[in-house]
């Protein structure tokens, strides 16, 4: 890890259903068998705190819940796994892989409920400790597809498939826009094809950053 001065910030976008989860999982297993220190983390989640965060904005029985208030509870999530695990790592020169982060909250809570983006967008600021992945893989899935794929069963999940489509613009949206740090990932491929494609740009940017694979 010769010259690398911080760790790597990698987080995985998508839909429900999309198969995000899994290739983060594969990318770490990958970054493991490297022997790279890495930690893995899911956002909401992760911490103690974050956990039971996370039970709050997923149960069901929440479904009174205010878009503001579901989206002060995702940044307090946040901004606990950012403080106790996110930075340590990084200042401990370790690759984070990170299932969500912000761009989650864009794209749920700006571009499909509503709330106004240039205002989360300084909230989420505040919360996130300033952290920005370095790179984002977004697993492009169409609807039918992750109907085919998933059980849906929490808060988020049972939305109308209306809302759901305007997460997925809003994910496709912040693509176009942030092209050097987004990795759009065609979820059509199997598993084991789409994490090739990960791997493929993971050696680059670790390169790039000074590890040595
Ligand atoms: P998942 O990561 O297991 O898919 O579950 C997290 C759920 O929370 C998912 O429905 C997306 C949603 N979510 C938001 O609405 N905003 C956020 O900022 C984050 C991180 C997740």
């Amino acid at each position: 890890m010769h010259g690398v001065k911080r760790g790597i910030l990698i987080s995985f976008e998508g839909v429900e259903g999309s198969g995000k989860t899994t290739q983060a999982k594969a990318l770490v297993d990958w970054l493991a068998l490297h022997k790279i220190p890495n930690v893995f983390v899911r956002d909401p989640g992760s911490t103690e705190i974050g956990e039971k965060i996370r039970d709050i904005l997923l149960d069901r029985k929440n479904r009174g819940m205010h878009a503001k208030c579901e989206l002060l509870l995702f940044l307090a999530a946040r901004s606990q796994l950012a403080y106790e695990i996110m930075l340590p790592a990084l200042m401990d020169k370790k690759i984070v892989v990170t299932d969500r982060f912000s761009d989650s909250t864009y794209a749920y809570q700006c571009y499909a409920r509503g709330l106004p983006l240039r205002l989360v967008t300084i909230f989420n600021r505040f919360a996130a400790a300033g952290l920005k992945p370095d790179i984002t893989f977004l697993v492009d899935v169409d609807a039918a597809k992750r109907r085919e794929r998933g059980k849906f069963t929490d808060r988020m999940e049972t939305e109308a498939e209306d809302y759901h489509q305007k997460v997925q613009h809003g994910f496709l949206l912040m693509a176009r826009r942030a092209k050097k740090r987004y990795i759009v990932l065609d979820g059509k491929k199997s598993i084991d094809e789409l994490h090739r494609d990960v791997v493929h740009h993971i050696k680059e940017i670790l390169t790039r950053k000074g590890y040595k694979i």
